[in-house]
C-alpha cells in the first residue's frame, strides 16, 4: 500500500474530512478531539490516506515565538501528529511530517511539544534547551517540565537553543 498525502486548510476542509480527523485523533490521543475543532483556529492539516482511509495526520497553526529578547518569529506550531495503531511502522507518520516540513518553508521556524521526542530526531527536529515561558498581558511565566522541539526552515535565523523561548498564552495546552 502507498500513502496518499493531502494538505488542506481549515477553510477548505470538508465536514467528512473533519469527522475523519476527529475520529483518528480521538482514538490515538484517547480524548475527544472535536474540542479543538470548536476553537475556530486557523490551521492546516496534512492528511495521509491508505486505500481511501485516513490513517495518518498532522496539522500546524500560526504561532509567534520569541527567542530571548529578540523579535517575535512567525512559527508553524505543529499538533495532532498521529498514525492509526494498525498502520504504524510503515513510514506513514514520517511521510506526513516530511510533507509538513516542506509546506512550512515560508515560516521562520516550526515548533511542537512532543510526547515522543525521540521519534522526531530522525526528521531533523532539535530540542530547545533553554527555559520556556508563556507570556500573557505582558508578563512572562516560566513553564518548567515542558519540552519543545524546533525545526529549521530555509528562513530560520541563527538560533541560540539555550536562550529563553517565549510563546503567547492560549486557552488550551500552553505548549
Ligand atoms: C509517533 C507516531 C506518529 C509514529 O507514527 P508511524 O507512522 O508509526 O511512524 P513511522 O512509521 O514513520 O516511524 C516509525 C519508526 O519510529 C519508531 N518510533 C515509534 N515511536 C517512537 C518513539 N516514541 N521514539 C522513538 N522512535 C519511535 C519506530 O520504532 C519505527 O522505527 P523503525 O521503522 O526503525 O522500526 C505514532 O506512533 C503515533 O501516532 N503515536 C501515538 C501518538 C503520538 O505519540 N504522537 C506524537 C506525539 S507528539
Amino acid at each position: 500500500m502507498t500513502l496518499h498525502l493531502l494538505t488542506i486548510s481549515s477553510h477548505a476542509i470538508t465536514p467528512a474530512q473533519t469527522a475523519a480527523v476527529i475520529a483518528l485523533c480521538s482514538e490515538v490521543f484517547e480524548m475527544d478531539y472535536s474540542f479543538y475543532m470548536t476553537l475556530g483556529l486557523d490551521w492546516t492539516h496534512v492528511l495521509g490516506y491508505d486505500d481511501g482511509r485516513l490513517v495518518a495526520h498532522a496539522l500546524w497553526l500560526d504561532r509567534s515565538l520569541r527567542v530571548g529578547d529578540g523579535l517575535w518569529l512567525a512559527a508553524a506550531y505543529v499538533e495532532g501528529v498521529a498514525t492509526h495503531a494498525d498502520y504504524r511502522r510503515r513510514g506513514y507518520g514520517s511521510a506526513v511530517m516530511r510533507r509538513l516540513q516542506v509546506e512550512v518553508a515560508g515560516y521562520d521556524l516550526a515548533a511542537l511539544s512532543p510526547s515522543a521526542p525521540a521519534w522526531y530526531a530522525r526528521l531533523g527536529w532539535e530540542r530547545w534547551r533553554g527555559p520556556l515561558f508563556i507570556e500573557q498581558a505582558g508578563a512572562r511565566q516560566a513553564t518548567p517540565g515542558e519540552c519543545v522541539l524546533i525545526y529549521r526552515t530555509p528562513r530560520t535565523p541563527a538560533l541560540d537553543l539555550d536562550a529563553a523561548l517565549t510563546a503567547p498564552w492560549r486557552p488550551f495546552e500552553l505548549w
